[in-house]
Protein backbone atom coordinates (compact mmCIF):
# COMPACT_ATOMS: atom_id res chain seq x y z
CA UNK A 1 0.00 0.00 0.00
CA UNK A 2 1.31 3.25 -1.15
CA UNK A 3 -0.72 5.43 1.83
CA UNK A 4 2.62 7.49 2.48
CA UNK A 5 1.59 6.81 6.34
CA UNK A 6 3.61 4.37 6.94
CA UNK A 7 3.67 0.86 8.71
CA UNK A 8 1.41 1.63 11.22
CA UNK A 9 -1.31 2.47 8.91
CA UNK A 10 -0.89 -0.42 6.86
CA UNK A 11 -1.33 -3.11 9.73
CA UNK A 12 -4.45 -1.71 11.08
CA UNK A 13 -5.93 -1.09 7.68
CA UNK A 14 -5.11 -4.93 7.32
CA UNK A 15 -6.14 -6.21 10.34
CA UNK A 16 -9.62 -3.80 9.44
CA UNK A 17 -10.04 -5.24 6.30
CA UNK A 18 -10.61 -8.84 8.65
CA UNK A 19 -12.01 -7.16 11.31
CA UNK A 20 -15.16 -10.16 11.09
CA UNK A 21 -13.42 -12.46 12.37
CA UNK A 22 -11.76 -10.23 15.33
CA UNK A 23 -13.90 -10.02 18.96
CA UNK A 24 -13.69 -7.17 20.98
CA UNK A 25 -10.38 -7.79 22.56
CA UNK A 26 -8.70 -7.64 19.31
CA UNK A 27 -10.47 -4.81 18.26
CA UNK A 28 -9.32 -3.32 21.71
CA UNK A 29 -5.18 -4.37 20.95
CA UNK A 30 -5.98 -2.74 17.63
CA UNK A 31 -7.46 0.49 18.62
CA UNK A 32 -4.51 0.68 21.34
CA UNK A 33 -1.89 0.20 18.84
CA UNK A 34 -3.99 2.75 16.39
CA UNK A 35 -3.90 5.65 19.16
CA UNK A 36 -0.21 5.08 20.37
CA UNK A 37 1.33 5.00 16.70
CA UNK A 38 -1.09 8.38 16.45
CA UNK A 39 0.43 9.57 19.25
CA UNK A 40 4.47 9.15 18.36
CA UNK A 41 3.80 10.62 15.01
CA UNK A 42 2.34 13.52 17.06
CA UNK A 43 5.49 13.84 19.12
CA UNK A 44 7.43 14.39 16.35
CA UNK A 45 9.02 17.66 15.99
CA UNK A 46 9.11 18.35 12.34
CA UNK A 47 9.87 22.29 13.03
CA UNK A 48 13.04 24.23 11.86
CA UNK A 49 14.46 27.69 12.23
CA UNK A 50 15.87 29.49 9.18
CA UNK A 51 17.69 32.23 11.13
CA UNK A 52 14.82 34.39 12.75
CA UNK A 53 11.66 32.45 11.00
CA UNK A 54 10.67 29.38 12.84
CA UNK A 55 8.53 26.95 10.23
CA UNK A 56 6.48 24.47 11.58
CA UNK A 57 7.95 22.01 9.11
CA UNK A 58 10.79 22.06 6.74
CA UNK A 59 8.94 21.81 3.07
CA UNK A 60 8.39 24.86 1.33
CA UNK A 61 6.83 25.36 -2.37
CA UNK A 62 9.70 26.68 -4.97
CA UNK A 63 8.97 30.26 -6.50
CA UNK A 64 7.04 29.40 -9.71
CA UNK A 65 5.69 26.03 -9.16
CA UNK A 66 2.59 27.41 -7.09
CA UNK A 67 1.48 30.15 -8.47
CA UNK A 68 0.33 32.37 -5.42
CA UNK A 69 -1.02 29.30 -3.63
CA UNK A 70 -4.72 29.50 -4.53
CA UNK A 71 -4.18 27.63 -7.73
CA UNK A 72 -3.18 24.30 -5.86
CA UNK A 73 -6.41 25.21 -3.29
CA UNK A 74 -8.18 23.18 -1.92
CA UNK A 75 -6.15 19.79 -2.90
CA UNK A 76 -2.81 21.72 -0.85
CA UNK A 77 -3.98 23.89 2.47
CA UNK A 78 -1.19 26.54 1.96
CA UNK A 79 -1.09 26.61 5.70
CA UNK A 80 0.03 23.13 6.43
CA UNK A 81 3.58 24.12 4.49
CA UNK A 82 6.54 25.05 6.16
CA UNK A 83 6.19 28.21 3.63
CA UNK A 84 4.95 29.31 0.31
CA UNK A 85 7.21 30.97 -1.84
CA UNK A 86 5.16 33.18 -4.20
CA UNK A 87 5.94 33.40 -8.29
CA UNK A 88 8.89 36.17 -8.63
CA UNK A 89 7.60 39.35 -8.48
CA UNK A 90 8.38 42.66 -10.00
CA UNK A 91 7.59 45.79 -9.48
CA UNK A 92 5.16 46.26 -12.35
CA UNK A 93 3.16 43.60 -14.03
CA UNK A 94 4.88 41.58 -16.80
CA UNK A 95 3.85 39.57 -19.48
CA UNK A 96 6.87 37.29 -19.82
CA UNK A 97 7.90 35.47 -23.17
CA UNK A 98 5.94 34.22 -26.09
CA UNK A 99 5.31 30.81 -26.66
CA UNK A 100 6.26 28.14 -26.38
CA UNK A 101 7.50 28.69 -23.32
CA UNK A 102 7.61 24.95 -21.43
CA UNK A 103 8.77 21.84 -23.05
CA UNK A 104 9.53 18.15 -21.48
CA UNK A 105 12.80 17.46 -21.29
CA UNK A 106 14.44 13.60 -19.58
CA UNK A 107 13.40 13.86 -16.19
CA UNK A 108 12.80 17.41 -16.29
CA UNK A 109 11.48 20.62 -17.95
CA UNK A 110 12.61 23.58 -19.81
CA UNK A 111 10.93 26.74 -18.87
CA UNK A 112 11.76 30.12 -20.38
CA UNK A 113 8.72 32.02 -18.68
CA UNK A 114 10.53 35.17 -18.71
CA UNK A 115 9.40 35.95 -14.86
CA UNK A 116 5.64 36.92 -16.12
CA UNK A 117 3.96 38.23 -12.93
CA UNK A 118 0.95 40.40 -12.09
CA UNK A 119 3.48 43.35 -9.89
CA UNK A 120 3.47 44.14 -6.99
CA UNK A 121 0.49 45.91 -6.01
CA UNK A 122 -1.96 43.37 -7.26
CA UNK A 123 -0.01 40.93 -5.54
CA UNK A 124 -0.35 42.65 -2.22
CA UNK A 125 -4.44 43.75 -2.76
CA UNK A 126 -5.53 40.36 -4.46
CA UNK A 127 -3.21 37.60 -3.38
CA UNK A 128 -1.48 38.21 -0.08
CA UNK A 129 -4.83 38.54 1.73
CA UNK A 130 -6.10 34.81 0.77
CA UNK A 131 -2.57 33.54 1.86
CA UNK A 132 -2.70 35.33 5.29
CA UNK A 133 -6.41 34.16 6.15
CA UNK A 134 -5.12 30.66 5.38
CA UNK A 135 -2.45 31.06 7.89
CA UNK A 136 0.28 30.72 5.46
CA UNK A 137 4.05 31.69 5.94
CA UNK A 138 4.43 33.76 2.96
CA UNK A 139 7.83 34.54 1.51
CA UNK A 140 8.03 36.75 -1.63
CA UNK A 141 10.27 36.01 -4.17
CA UNK A 142 11.79 39.19 -5.89
CA UNK A 143 13.90 40.34 -9.13
CA UNK A 144 14.60 43.35 -10.76
CA UNK A 145 16.47 44.04 -14.01
CA UNK A 146 18.80 46.69 -12.24
CA UNK A 147 20.42 46.75 -8.54
CA UNK A 148 18.22 49.52 -7.81
CA UNK A 149 14.62 47.92 -8.70
CA UNK A 150 15.64 45.23 -6.58
CA UNK A 151 15.51 47.96 -3.32
CA UNK A 152 12.70 49.46 -5.19
CA UNK A 153 10.53 46.29 -5.01
CA UNK A 154 11.79 45.52 -1.37
CA UNK A 155 10.72 48.52 -0.16
CA UNK A 156 7.14 48.12 -1.56
CA UNK A 157 6.87 45.41 1.01
CA UNK A 158 7.99 47.06 3.64
CA UNK A 159 5.81 47.38 6.99
CA UNK A 160 3.96 44.73 5.43
CA UNK A 161 1.89 42.49 7.18
CA UNK A 162 1.83 38.96 6.53
CA UNK A 163 5.20 38.43 5.01
CA UNK A 164 7.91 36.42 6.98
CA UNK A 165 10.63 36.72 4.36
CA UNK A 166 11.97 38.21 1.07
CA UNK A 167 13.79 35.28 -1.44
CA UNK A 168 15.94 37.31 -4.01
CA UNK A 169 16.01 35.75 -7.39
CA UNK A 170 19.49 37.03 -8.69
CA UNK A 171 19.17 34.40 -11.90
CA UNK A 172 17.91 37.17 -14.11
CA UNK A 173 19.73 39.15 -16.33
CA UNK A 174 21.22 42.25 -15.39
CA UNK A 175 20.52 45.01 -17.87
CA UNK A 176 23.05 47.21 -16.91
CA UNK A 177 25.38 45.00 -17.64
CA UNK A 178 24.72 43.70 -20.52
CA UNK A 179 22.55 40.86 -19.80
CA UNK A 180 24.81 38.81 -17.49
CA UNK A 181 22.44 37.56 -14.66
CA UNK A 182 23.33 38.95 -11.39
CA UNK A 183 24.30 35.90 -9.59
CA UNK A 184 26.89 35.28 -11.83
CA UNK A 185 29.31 37.51 -10.15
CA UNK A 186 30.09 37.73 -6.56
CA UNK A 187 30.44 41.41 -6.37
CA UNK A 188 26.90 42.02 -8.17
CA UNK A 189 25.22 39.96 -5.70
CA UNK A 190 26.68 41.22 -2.72
CA UNK A 191 25.39 44.94 -4.23
CA UNK A 192 21.97 43.43 -4.99
CA UNK A 193 21.73 41.79 -1.54
CA UNK A 194 22.95 45.10 0.57
CA UNK A 195 20.42 47.08 -1.47
CA UNK A 196 17.54 44.84 -0.48
CA UNK A 197 18.62 44.49 3.15
CA UNK A 198 18.71 48.43 2.81
CA UNK A 199 15.13 48.71 1.86
CA UNK A 200 14.06 45.74 4.18
CA UNK A 201 12.62 44.99 7.63
CA UNK A 202 12.20 41.17 6.72
CA UNK A 203 14.26 38.17 6.35
CA UNK A 204 16.41 38.27 3.13
CA UNK A 205 17.24 34.78 1.41
CA UNK A 206 19.53 35.03 -1.81
CA UNK A 207 18.61 32.21 -4.17
CA UNK A 208 21.40 31.37 -5.73
CA UNK A 209 22.13 30.34 -9.42
CA UNK A 210 23.92 27.07 -10.56
CA UNK A 211 24.92 28.31 -13.32
CA UNK A 212 28.56 29.33 -12.08
CA UNK A 213 32.00 28.38 -11.75
CA UNK A 214 32.57 28.49 -8.24
CA UNK A 215 28.65 28.46 -6.34
CA UNK A 216 30.98 29.12 -2.87
CA UNK A 217 32.59 32.36 -3.59
CA UNK A 218 28.87 33.78 -4.27
CA UNK A 219 27.46 32.35 -1.52
CA UNK A 220 30.31 33.66 0.60
CA UNK A 221 29.67 37.14 -1.08
CA UNK A 222 25.88 37.28 -0.09
CA UNK A 223 26.60 36.34 3.23
CA UNK A 224 29.10 38.94 4.02
CA UNK A 225 26.66 41.32 2.27
CA UNK A 226 24.58 40.65 5.13
CA UNK A 227 21.75 37.41 3.34
CA UNK A 228 19.63 35.78 6.38
CA UNK A 229 20.26 32.45 4.25
CA UNK A 230 20.92 31.25 1.07
CA UNK A 231 18.08 28.99 -1.42
CA UNK A 232 20.48 26.98 -3.68
CA UNK A 233 19.65 26.49 -6.05
CA UNK A 234 18.18 28.19 -9.43
CA UNK A 235 17.92 26.14 -12.86
CA UNK A 236 20.48 25.09 -14.95
CA UNK A 237 20.69 26.74 -18.42
CA UNK A 238 19.85 24.76 -21.53
CA UNK A 239 18.12 23.93 -24.68
CA UNK A 240 16.46 21.66 -26.90
CA UNK A 241 16.33 21.69 -30.91
CA UNK A 242 13.37 20.76 -33.08
CA UNK A 243 15.46 18.61 -35.34
CA UNK A 244 12.67 18.29 -38.00
CA UNK A 245 11.79 22.11 -37.87
CA UNK A 246 15.57 23.27 -36.92
CA UNK A 247 14.14 25.51 -34.64
CA UNK A 248 14.80 25.86 -30.75
CA UNK A 249 11.59 24.33 -29.10
CA UNK A 250 11.82 27.11 -27.12
CA UNK A 251 10.82 30.83 -28.37
CA UNK A 252 13.01 31.94 -25.82
CA UNK A 253 16.11 29.91 -27.20
CA UNK A 254 17.64 29.03 -23.27
CA UNK A 255 15.29 28.24 -20.77
CA UNK A 256 16.04 27.11 -17.25
CA UNK A 257 16.34 23.40 -16.36
CA UNK A 258 14.29 21.76 -13.28
CA UNK A 259 13.19 18.77 -12.01
CA UNK A 260 14.68 15.07 -10.93
CA UNK A 261 17.34 15.58 -13.71
CA UNK A 262 19.28 18.07 -11.74
CA UNK A 263 19.20 16.98 -8.28
CA UNK A 264 22.74 15.50 -7.78
CA UNK A 265 24.10 18.94 -8.96
CA UNK A 266 21.64 20.65 -7.08
CA UNK A 267 22.29 18.35 -3.64
CA UNK A 268 26.60 18.92 -4.49
CA UNK A 269 25.56 22.86 -4.64
CA UNK A 270 23.65 22.72 -1.30
CA UNK A 271 26.53 20.79 0.07
CA UNK A 272 29.36 22.69 -0.78
CA UNK A 273 27.10 25.94 0.29
CA UNK A 274 26.53 24.43 3.54
CA UNK A 275 30.31 23.95 3.64
CA UNK A 276 31.11 27.33 3.09
CA UNK A 277 28.82 29.77 4.89
CA UNK A 278 27.78 30.14 8.48
CA UNK A 279 23.97 31.11 7.57
CA UNK A 280 21.17 28.43 6.84
CA UNK A 281 20.57 27.42 3.51
CA UNK A 282 17.51 25.70 1.65
CA UNK A 283 18.14 23.04 -0.64
CA UNK A 284 16.19 22.50 -3.75
CA UNK A 285 16.38 21.20 -7.27
CA UNK A 286 14.66 18.09 -8.41
CA UNK A 287 12.81 17.16 -5.10
CA UNK A 288 10.12 14.83 -5.58
CA UNK A 289 9.56 12.79 -2.78
CA UNK A 290 10.25 12.52 1.05
CA UNK A 291 13.43 10.44 0.40
CA UNK A 292 15.05 13.27 -2.30
CA UNK A 293 14.17 15.99 0.89
CA UNK A 294 16.18 14.00 3.02
CA UNK A 295 19.28 13.60 1.22
CA UNK A 296 18.67 17.46 1.17
CA UNK A 297 18.10 17.62 5.15
CA UNK A 298 21.17 15.02 5.30
CA UNK A 299 23.65 17.25 3.39
CA UNK A 300 22.92 20.10 5.46
CA UNK A 301 20.07 21.70 3.94
CA UNK A 302 17.82 23.02 7.00
CA UNK A 303 14.71 23.10 5.03
CA UNK A 304 13.92 22.19 1.24
CA UNK A 305 11.56 23.80 -1.66
CA UNK A 306 9.69 21.37 -3.93
CA UNK A 307 9.20 22.83 -7.47
CA UNK A 308 8.61 20.78 -10.57
CA UNK A 309 7.26 18.05 -8.54
CA UNK A 310 4.30 20.07 -8.20
CA UNK A 311 3.32 19.87 -11.97
CA UNK A 312 3.92 16.26 -11.57
CA UNK A 313 1.48 15.78 -8.35
CA UNK A 314 -0.11 18.45 -6.70
CA UNK A 315 -0.22 17.09 -3.31
CA UNK A 316 3.66 16.12 -3.47
CA UNK A 317 4.29 18.63 -0.64
CA UNK A 318 1.96 17.33 1.90
CA UNK A 319 3.46 14.11 0.72
CA UNK A 320 6.87 14.96 1.75
CA UNK A 321 5.73 16.02 5.36
CA UNK A 322 4.27 12.71 5.93
CA UNK A 323 6.91 11.18 4.16
CA UNK A 324 9.36 12.88 6.72
CA UNK A 325 7.29 12.10 9.58
CA UNK A 326 7.02 8.48 8.97
CA UNK A 327 11.18 8.15 8.06
CA UNK A 328 11.86 9.89 11.62
CA UNK A 329 9.04 7.77 13.71
CA UNK A 330 10.77 4.91 12.03
CA UNK A 331 14.12 6.26 12.92
CA UNK A 332 13.88 7.17 16.44
CA UNK A 333 14.11 10.75 15.62
CA UNK A 334 12.45 12.87 18.00
CA UNK A 335 13.24 16.08 16.09
CA UNK A 336 13.99 16.71 12.21
CA UNK A 337 16.52 19.59 13.40
CA UNK A 338 18.37 16.31 14.79
CA UNK A 339 18.89 15.49 11.37
CA UNK A 340 20.19 17.74 9.63
CA UNK A 341 23.75 18.31 8.30
CA UNK A 342 24.21 14.32 9.75
CA UNK A 343 26.35 13.44 6.99
CA UNK A 344 29.26 11.13 7.58
CA UNK A 345 32.21 11.56 5.28
CA UNK A 346 35.15 9.59 5.51
C1 LIG B 1 7.84 27.11 -14.48
C2 LIG B 1 8.89 27.59 -13.53
C3 LIG B 1 8.88 28.92 -13.10
C4 LIG B 1 9.85 29.38 -12.22
N1 LIG B 1 9.83 30.68 -11.78
C5 LIG B 1 10.74 31.11 -10.87
C6 LIG B 1 10.69 32.45 -10.35
O1 LIG B 1 9.80 33.24 -10.68
N2 LIG B 1 11.66 32.83 -9.46
C7 LIG B 1 12.64 31.97 -9.05
O2 LIG B 1 13.50 32.35 -8.24
N3 LIG B 1 12.70 30.69 -9.52
C8 LIG B 1 11.79 30.25 -10.40
N4 LIG B 1 11.83 28.95 -10.85
C9 LIG B 1 12.88 28.04 -10.35
C10 LIG B 1 12.35 27.14 -9.23
O3 LIG B 1 11.91 27.90 -8.14
C11 LIG B 1 13.44 26.15 -8.76
O4 LIG B 1 14.58 26.86 -8.31
C12 LIG B 1 13.87 25.19 -9.87
O5 LIG B 1 12.79 24.80 -10.66
C13 LIG B 1 14.56 23.93 -9.30
O6 LIG B 1 13.70 23.22 -8.46
P1 LIG B 1 12.81 21.96 -8.99
O7 LIG B 1 13.75 21.05 -9.74
O8 LIG B 1 12.25 21.35 -7.74
O9 LIG B 1 11.75 22.51 -9.88
C14 LIG B 1 10.87 28.48 -11.75
C15 LIG B 1 10.86 27.14 -12.17
C16 LIG B 1 9.88 26.69 -13.04
C17 LIG B 1 9.90 25.24 -13.47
Amino acid sequence: MNSGLGQGFSILQHDDSNSCRFGLAQSRVLYARFITWNNIMDKIDLRVRIGSLELKNPVMTASGTFGYGQEFYPLVDPGQLGAVVVKGLSLKPRIGNPPPRIVETPSGMLNAIGLANIGLERFLKEKLPWLENMNAVVIVNIYGHSVAEYGEVAAGLKGVAGISGIEVNVSCPNVECGGMAFGTDPEVTARVTEQVLKNSDKPVIVKLSPNVTDIRSVARAAESAGADGLSVINTLTGMVIDIEKRVPKLANLLGGLSGPAIRPVALHKVYQVVQAVHIPVIGLGGIVNHRDALEFLIAGARAVQVGTANFMKPTATLDIIEGLRVYCEEQGIARIEDLIGTLEVN
